[in-house]
Parts: C-alpha cells; structure tokens; sequence
C-alpha cells in the first residue's frame, strides 16, 4: 500500500468537486494487480485506520503544499499532428490539404511512427494527461507504433488506424476493404490487452465513401465495446460539402447516425453546428462530443454551445485537439473553454465554474468516454492515475493561488495562470506482481 498526504482533489457522483486540504490517498493493488484507489477523504478522518492495517512495505509520503488530482483525460487528440501544431491556415479545409494531410503521409515508416509515438506520450504525461482517445493515420503501423508505445507506459489509452478512401491525396487515401480487414485485424490484436482500447476511426464524411462508414458501422455493431471517434460540423465549408456529398441525409450527424456510428462510446469531435434534432440523437443514443475549444478558436471554426448543450442532456468533455488544438497542456484546454462558455451569454453573466471546466477534463471525459469509475476520478476502486500538482510552480502563481480564498478560486488561479510547469509528477496506475 502507498498512502499520500496532501491537498486532494476529486469529483462527487453528481460533478461536484471535493477538496479536502489535508488530503490522504491510499493506492493498492485490486484483484488485477493494477493500482487502485483503496481511500480517499481526510487525512484526519482516515489515517489512523489505514495506519493501523498497514504492513512493513506499507510507504507515507508526506506532499506538503502539493496538490493530488485526478489524471487528466483528452478526449480527442491527434499523435500524428504533434509537429503539426501551429500551422497556420484560413479555415479547416485548407489546413488539412496544405499541411496535415502531407505530414500525416510520413507515417508510413514505422519507424517514424514509433519515434513520434515515443514522444507524444512523453508530452501528454509532461502535461498530466493520463488517458487519452487519440487519431492515428490510415497506416495499420502508426496505431501500432503508439499501441505498444502507450502499453509499455502501462497507460489506458485508445487509438485506431483512420479511415478515408477518398478526397484524400496519395500516401494518406486508403483502400476500402483493405482498410476494413486492417482495423479488424487491429481491434484483434489490441483491444482490451492491458490497458488499451480500439477505436473505429473514419476520419470525417467528406474523406470516406459510403461503403467505408457502412463497412465501419457494421464492425462497431460487431465489437460493441469499441470505441467510435470522428469529427463533425466544425466548419461550415465542411458542412456545405457535405451536404452536396450525402443530399439525401437530414443532417451531418445524421449520416454517421444511418450508418450506426453512433451509440455509446461514439466520440465526435467539435459538435459546434449542431441543431436541435441532432442534440437529441446525441443524447438518445449516448454520443458523446470532445469540445475542441483551443483548436476551434485557432481555426476559426466556431463556438461550442455549452447553453444548447446542457439543455439537450449531451454527454461532453474536453480536448486538445492537437494539432488543430494549440496545447498539450489541460490548462489551456480548460482556459480556452471558459472563453467559449462566455460565448451567448448575456455581458453581465459569467462563464463555466472553475469546477465543471475542470471535471470536463477529468471524471466529466471518462464518463464521456464510457470509463466512469475507472480513470479520472480518484474515488475508491478508480485506477490510480493522478496528477502531483505544485501550486507554487512560478512566482505569479504561487502568489495568486496563495490569496484564494476558496476552492473555486484556487482553481481557477490555475486554470487561468497554469500549464506544464504545475505538473510535478504524472502517476501511472502500474500492474504489480
Ligand atoms: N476533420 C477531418 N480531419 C480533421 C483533423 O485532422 N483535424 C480537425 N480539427 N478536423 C478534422
Ligand atoms: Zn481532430
């Protein structure tokens, strides 16, 4: 058993926060052998019992002025495009011809793929993100090279080969049967070994053609534990072709819905121009979208409408969207949402509570992703990945979030003023044994 004694963070069933000052975090091997979380409260309400039932390889570890939160969970993220961040372009369209698409060519060295690999995982962990639903390329190699890069790290991650067999340039386009015996072969080979997961990955209508997503929808009907992930109605070019491309579907949404790319554990990226009839469907069927904030302010693409959002009872939580997103870092993920939350509202009111941005990109993203209880939270039975964070980082910082007078402030002091340089350690749940 490892206990910790320090500030603790943590998240209630309903998404509020709970902040215990003198914290204690108990962390045991489960039944798996994996690291879990065996308590969590009070130093003073919890110590001596744990105290007393713990063995000679029992540790302490005493954290004053440290901070035990919850890893974080990017719900949409590209590992392809970590050299692809700012590349500036006039709108998504654009950006994807002139910049990404060539890069994401180079992936089909292995090679490459495994030393880009190696590196993002370094960054997202830099960053305190400890899971993570990511895009690979449409080289069966690229899921591979983070696969096994990710489960050497022991990290509950998930990832899928992309599929698009059309407007798509030579070097990214891929075959449709083949690419469908590929991610097959893939969800067979990866998914639910250790700690990862398979993604079916179309890249977004515009780049698959109808049998690709059909041929997509009828293996996630198969593999119902898989994760789904995509992009939707982020830019308005992009929704205007296609509609010229699928005339006969109601909306965008709607011709992942007629393929059945959507149920639980379907993850979209942006959801920006939604209408009401596809809020509804999101929530019937349990689809989920990753709000994009810095990535949709550096495109230009739009506001998330966290009012319509709510409304709708959408399952949402927050991403970085690297390298359409800006930073690895959660903070500025979650700063960039406050901007956007402020969108819509009258002048007079304010935006997200520092607490719910924060719970979007932590318990709010697991329960997204279908993991509620497994990571991004730190109650008893989560898998103990978390976060050491130092409050006192830099000189501003430590001299802004030592005048909070409560925890929303302290907060938000972080999330407004906070990046890398606040992650001490990042935690991996590890297998013991
Ligand atoms: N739509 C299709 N592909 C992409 C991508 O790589 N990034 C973003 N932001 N949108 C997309
Ligand atoms: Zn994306």
């Amino acid at each position: 058993m490892h206990i910790y004694r320090s500030a603790l963070l943590r998240f209630a069933e309903d998404g509020s926060a709970l902040y215990e000052e003198d914290g204690l975090l108990a962390v045991a091997p489960g039944a798996d052998g994996r690291e879990r979380v065996l308590a969590a409260g009070s130093w003073q309400a919890l110590s001596a019992q744990l105290l007393a039932q713990a063995g000679a390889d029992t540790v302490v570890e005493h954290l004053p002025g440290r901070i035990i939160a919850p890893g974080f969970v990017d719900m949409h993220i590209h590992y392809p495009q970590t050299d692809v961040i700012g590349s500036p372009a006039s709108g998504l369209l654009p950006w994807l011809n002139d910049y990404t698409f060539p890069h994401e060519s180079r992936f089909v060295d292995a090679q490459y793929a495994g030393e880009v690999a190696h590196f993002f995982v370094d960054e997202l962990l830099r960053n305190g993100v400890t899971t993570a639903l990511t895009f690979a390329t449409s080289h069966p190699a690229s899921a591979d090279a983070l696969f096994a890069e990710a489960q050497q790290r022991q990290m509950r991650l998930i990832t899928g080969k992309v599929l698009q067999d059309r407007h798509s340039p030579d070097g990214v386009r891929d075959e449709t049967e083949q690419s469908l015996i590929d991610t097959e072969a893939l969800i067979r080979r990866w998914h639910g070994v250790d700690r990862l997961g398979y993604a079916i990955t179309p890249r977004f209508a515009p780049t698959s053609t109808d049998a690709q997503l059909r041929g997509a929808g009828e293996l996630a009907a198969r593999y119902s534990d898989v994760w789904i992930q995509s992009h939707v109605a982020e830019n308005l070019d992009e929704i205007a072709w296609v509609r010229e491309l699928f005339p006969d579907s109601r909306s965008y949404l709607q011709v992942y819905a007629d393929r059945g790319l959507m149920r639980e554990r379907a993850v979209y990226a942006h959801c920006i121009h939604l209408d009401a009839r596809d809020r509804a469907l999101m929530h019937e069927t349990r689809t989920a979208a990753a709000v994009s904030p810095t990535s949709n302010l550096f495109l230009a693409s739009g506001f998330f409408d966290y009012a319509q959002a709510d409304a709708a009872q959408m399952l949402y939580g927050l991403a970085s969207d690297v390298g359409g997103g800006t930073s690895f870092s959660p903070f500025r993920t979650m700063l960039a949402a406050y901007f956007v939350g402020r969108e819509g509202r009258d002048k007079q009111g304010l935006s997200l509570a520092p607490s719910h941005l924060w719970w979007q990109h932590t318990a709010g993203a697991a329960q997204a992703l279908g993991l509620p209880g497994v990571v991004g939270n730190l109650q008893p039975g989560c898998e103990a990945d978390f976060v050491l964070i130092n409050p006192q980082a830099t000189p501003l910082i430590a001299r802004k979030t030592a005048q909070a007078r409560n925890l929303e402030e302290l907060l938000f002091s972080l999330i407004v003023l906070g990046d890398d340089r606040l992650i001490e350690r990042s935690q991996i749940a590890q297998k013991l044994g």
